[in-house]
Parts: structure tokens; C-alpha cells; sequence
């Protein structure tokens, strides 16, 4: 149970244990969040045992239900069960099949399909592990599986094809989850499982082979990171948590790049430096928040190293026939390193023949190990599902990757990177003072409660962090955000502007060129003029947006490139507290999950 309160975060409509006790298996799973199962086994608690399966679950097919809830058991005589995170694509005909065989199912999942089926492969196999081999090898999409069987008490079976498994090993016990959080509090002894691997435990053996029988060795690392860092240590949620920790977690992914000379070292890519030098096209790749990271980053790539960039969301790449040359360097971001969407846009990108480099938060997920190189961002473990030092630790590892390549290639932003480095070194401190000055947007965000709709505006480097700042207040507030750069104001969206309507505005610094300070502070007034109530984030001192602003939010000053990482701050806080007001779970918003494992 403490180690599925860990994984929570990864999906909370229901959740469900299935322990060995004797000659059978007990299973106990609810509807709802893991407080129920808690409650459930308070009331009727299940017989001792030392091996079980428990999972936490996002629904994908079937509702969220008690009867859908995993674990499923699978055969007549209630002594397997099973659990499972992803889709099992060709479930349908498996379905059918078991239907003429006159089984009776009890749950609309694709995951009791494969309990029966794993249950029939038992009975022909007579061993646990054969059975999920033969098992994996009629399932297509995306799955971890976990079985137990009373036959074989002590044990535990897992199989993975893209989605997460880890393996846990500690001194007579052994462990297996979705990610390390799930064991971190026992040990921080970890191994590797890789694509189409079969995985064996009991508390004294681990043993790893192919989807085909073949041995195979796992990778052992050791966790960075312990249980403490996954707590909420006196806050008042995850978010909240995070929000604050971003000074460091931005410093931690800053730290140690640079030589004595202060020229980039990214050692860690292990990519050949005259490989990434000949790339002539950047691509990247990835969703949501990270996605808005990738379109920020994007502004200053271009600028320092020259280089096309594109940023594109990775459930539309994977589909289309981009354009991808042996010199397209395919950069993909992702906190878990698990969001299929993304990793499927990785694979595409490596059969078109594009180089590929991965930046992830997660040592060792699946994005990552498939990438042709990596760098990790060290934002620690984001437990909160809307994500927030993800994104700013995101940004600064992507720009860290720009002005590599821009050193790497010489030219007129190489000879600024080491002032730029000193920029972004600076930025730590900025989000801490942006952080100490939060008292009047958390008052803003409480007056603002009953509100139904909220736009954001942004140019230029800050356009990105008016999308960002209206998704965390649609993820975890539920209130109508969306928003727009700027100059498309009058392209359209200024007709929703009526008298009372809230509109932040992210102002670009005064440094960014062609005059963009002066262009946006036109469409504060435009706007104002039609009755929005303005919200305006821009560096201290700016006295040309006072007259047009309801509020102005100042965050220290720095170079035009910096200021989103220091901008989305009262964002992010104003959300938090917006929906803290409201009363609703910031760490676990509805109809979401944490890491999306399933396409
Ligand atoms: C929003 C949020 C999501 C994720 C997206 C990608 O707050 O957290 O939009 O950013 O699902 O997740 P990762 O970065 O794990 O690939």
C-alpha cells in the first residue's frame, strides 16, 4: 500500500491488491482513489502473505468501476491473478476467442483478457513463466504485466513491451514497479528491464529473458534520489512542493557543465561532437507542458546556433512523413521518459534516420534508453501531476543543448555563450526572488476563484508561457484558459474581450528586438479599451505598462531568452492557489494521470 500511494500519481480511478495466501489468491480493489482500498482492507482485511501485486490505474478501456479495477484473476479456480498498465490493441479477437470457449467475463478490460489467456498458457505450460512468455507473444500494443499464481507461491512474473518496469532488489526481497518510487523507501538498488523482456522474482532470485526464452541481463544503477525527496515535507500538496523547489531544480541541472575555462562539457550526451557539428536541421518532439518547453527553447536555438528548429507535438510527428535528413537531430522532451506519444515520435524519428538525443528527468526510462544520446534534467522526483520544475528544468536543459551546439560550431553566439551560461546560472536566484514575492498573486488567485474563463497573452519567447500558464489552470483549476501570442489578438480572439473579462499578459523584456515591449503594451491598451481586467508579468521597473495594467507582477530583470523561465512562476503559483481555494485536489486533477503510457 506505501508503495502504490508513491505511484498514485500515475492514476488514481482505482486500485487493487492481489496477495498469495496459501493454496489461493486473495484480491481486494476498489473504485476511486487508494483511500478506498485502505478503507476496504480496514474492514476486511486479507490473510498474511509475503507476495502480492497491487496497481494503481488510469481507466482506458472500461469505466472506472470496481468490477473494472485491476488486479483480474484469470481460470476457475481463483488462483491467478494479474495486473496490467497499457492497451492491449488486439483484445477484441482474443476476446472473441474466449467467448466461443465459454468464458465469462466479469469486467469490460483488456486486462482480463490477458488474465484468462495467461491462465489457459498456465494450464498447458504448467510453469508461470513459460505461460507469460507464450502469453506476450500473442499481445500487440503497449503493456506491463505482473502475475501471480497459487501454484507457485513466492513468486512473481512481469513481461514489459513499451511500458514502464523496474526491477527493486533488496536483501531477501525483491521488488518490481512502474518506476523506482514505488520501492525507494526499501531500497535504492535498482536494475533495468528492457523492451520485450520477461522478468522472474522471488525474494532471493531475479531472472530476466526475452520474449523468446533467451537469457538476458539486466542493467543495474543505483537512485539518486530518496523517499524524503518523494514527500510532500510540510506542504500543502505536490504542486505547491514543486513550484518552490524549481530554484534548485534548475541549479541541479545547471551544475557541472561547464569546464574550468567555463566552455560546455556535455560529456553525458555521449554523442560525437563532429556528428552533432554536421547537423543542419533540430526537431523537437513532445507533449504538453514539455511540448510549450520545446517551443520556448526553440526561440533561442535559432538564435544562437542558426540551426532550423521545429517543435512539434509527438502524437502528430509519429503519424506524418516529416522531412528527415541524415544531418536532423530529433531532440525529445519528457519528465518520465515513458509518455508513449513521445517515444513512439523517437522510434519514427530513428527509422527515418535522424540522430537522436532525449532530455528527461527520469534516469533510465524508456525514452531515454532509446535515444541515441541523453540529457537529464536533475529537477528530483514531480509527483504533482500538472508539471512545473519539469518545464523550467526543461528549458534550461535545452538551452544548455543550444549553446553547446553553438560552441560546437563556432560563429558570433558561440563567442556569447559563456556570458549567456552566466545568464542562465543567474536564473536560480531570479526564480527565488519571483518565488518570495508571491503573497499578492495568491491573494489574486483566491479573488479570482469564481471565474470561468481566463486568457493569456504572450510574444515572442513569452508566447509559449501564455500556453503553459493556461494549461495549468485548466488542468488543475477546471476553468476555460487559452492562450494566444499577442499580434494574433486582432486576427480573431479580441472578440471575446467583454467588460470584466481576466487577460494576463506576459510581457517580453525590453530587450527583445523590433520593438516587441512597445507592440504588446499597444495591445494591453487594446484590450483594456474593450473592458479586460489586465494582469501584467514583466521585469521590475517597467513603468510603460503601469497605466494600461489592473495589476502588475514584476520579476526581476534579465536578458529577453530568461525571462520565461522566470515568468511562468506566478503562473504556475496563481493556478496552485486558484484551485486550492476552490477546493479541489491540485496533486490528482480528474480525468488525468501522470505518466500517459497508453497512446
Ligand atoms: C501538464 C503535464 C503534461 C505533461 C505531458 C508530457 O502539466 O504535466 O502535459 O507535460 O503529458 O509528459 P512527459 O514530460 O512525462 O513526457
Amino acid at each position: 500500500m506505501e508503495g502504490l500511494a508513491r505511484l498514485e500519481y500515475r492514476g488514481y480511478d482505482s486500485a487493487g491488491i492481489a496477495l498469495v495466501c496459501n493454496d489461493h489468491v486473495e484480491v481486494a480493489k476498489k473504485a476511486g482513489k487508494l483511500a478506498n482500498l485502505a478503507g476496504e482492507l480496514e474492514a476486511h482485511p486479507l490473510d498474511a502473505s509475503s507476495t502480492g501485486i497491487g496497481h494503481t490505474r488510469w481507466a482506458t478501456h472500461g469505466g472506472p468501476t470496481d468490477a473494472n479495477a485491476h488486479p483480474h484473476r484469470g481460470g476457475d479456480s481463483g488462483k491467478l491473478a494479474l495486473i496490467h498498465n497499457g492497451i492491449i490493441e488486439n483484445f477484441h479477437p482474443l476476446k472473441q476467442e474466449l467467448l466461443e470457449q465459454g468464458v465469462e467475463f466479469t469486467s469490460e478490460t483488456d486486462t482480463e483478457v490477458a488474465a484468462q489467456l495467461l491462465s489457459r498458457a498456465y494450464d498447458e505450460a504448467g510453469d508461470l513463466t513459460q505461460a507469460m512468455i507464450n502469453l506476450v507473444n500473442r499481445l500487440e500494443g503497449a503493456f506491463t504485466l505482473l502475475a501471480v499464481d497459487a501454484d507457485e507461491p513466492g513468486k512473481v512474473v512481469a513481461a514489459r513491451r513499451n511500458s514502464p518496469l523496474v526491477i527493486g532488489l533488496g536483501e531477501g526481497e525483491n521488488f518490481l514497479g512502474s518506476d523506482v518510487a514505488a520501492f525507494i523507501g526499501y531500497t535504492k538498488d535498482a536494475m533495468e528491464v528492457d523492451q520485450d523482456q520477461v522478468v522472474t522474482i522471488t525474494k532471493d532470485s531475479v531472472d530476466v529473458v526475452g520474449f523468446d526464452g533467451t537469457p538476458a541481463q539486466g542493467k543495474r544503477f543505483e537512485v539518486t534520489w530518496d523517499a524524503a525527496q518523494a514527500e510532500k515535507g510540510g506542504h500543502s500538496s505536490f504542486m505547491e512542493k514543486e513550484i518552490l523547489e524549481q530554484p534548485h531544480a534548475i541549479a541541479d541541472t545547471l551544475l557541472g557543465r561547464t569546464d574550468s575555462d567555463g566552455a560546455l562539457i556535455l560529456d553525458e550526451l555521449n554523442i560525437d561532437p563532429e556528428r552533432l557539428k554536421a547537423i543542419d536541421k533540430i526537431i523537437i518532439v513532445a507533449c504538453g507542458t514539455a511540448y510549450y518547453s520545446g517551443l520556448t527553447a526553440k526561440y533561442a536555438i535559432e538564435h544562437w546556433t542558426r540551426i532550423q528548429t521545429e517543435v512539434e507535438l509527438a502524437h502528430e510527428f509519429r503519424y506524418r512523413d516529416p522531412v528527415i535528413g541524415p544531418n536532423t537531430l530529433v531532440v525529445s522532451m519528457s519528465q518520465s521518459g515513458e509518455t508513449m506519444d513521445t517515444l513512439m515520435a523517437v522510434k519514427h524519428a530513428k527509422e527515418l534516420g535522424a540522430l537522436t538525443i532525449a532530455i528527461c528527468n527520469t534516469y533510465g526510462a524508456t525514452i531515454p534508453r532509446e535515444s541515441d544520446g541523453a540529457l537529464y534534467t536533475h529537477a528530483g522526483p514531480e509527483i504533482a501531476v500538472a508539471s512545473t520544475k519539469a518545464f523550467t528544468s526543461q528549458i534550461a536543459a535545452c538551452y544548455l543543448l543550444g549553446l553547446y551546439l553553438s560552441q560546437l560550431r563556432g560563429g558570433t553566439y558561440a563567442d556569447d555563450a559563456r556570458s549567456i551560461m552566466t545568464e542562465l546560472s543567474e536564473v536560480p536566484a531570479h526564480v527565488q526572488t519571483v518565488l518570495d514575492g508571491m503573497d499578492r498573486v495568491r491573494e489574486i488567485a483566491r479573488f479570482m476563484a469564481d471565474s470561468r474563463s481566463v486568457l493569456f497573452l504572450g510574444r515572442h519567447v513569452q508566447f509559449p508561457i501564455a500556453l503553459e500558464g493556461a494549461l495549468k489552470l485548466k488542468e488543475i483549476a477546471y476553468i476555460h484558459a487559452e492562450g494566444f501570442a499577442a499580434g494574433e489578438l486582432k486576427h480573431g480572439p479580441i472578440a471575446l474581450i467583454e467588460p470584466g473579462q481576466p487577460v494576463f499578459i506576459i510581457m517580453p523584456s525590453h530587450d527583445t528586438p523590433h520593438d516587441l515591449h512597445a507592440k504588446v503594451v499597444s495591445n494591453i491598451q487594446e484590450i483594456r479599451a474593450r473592458g479586460a481586467r489586465t494582469l501584467v508579468i514583466t521585469e521590475e521597473g517597467d513603468e510603460a505598462v503601469r497605466p494600461f495594467a489592473d495589476e502588475v507582477i514584476e520579476v526581476p530583470k534579465t536578458s529577453m531568452m530568461m525571462m520565461p523561465m522566470l515568468s511562468i512562476i506566478p503562473l504556475q503559483v496563481f493556478a496552485c492557489e486558484l484551485a486550492t481555494a476552490k477546493g479541489l485536489d491540485v496533486d490528482q486533477p480528474r480525468n488525468l494521470a501522470k505518466s500517459v503510457t497508453v497512446e
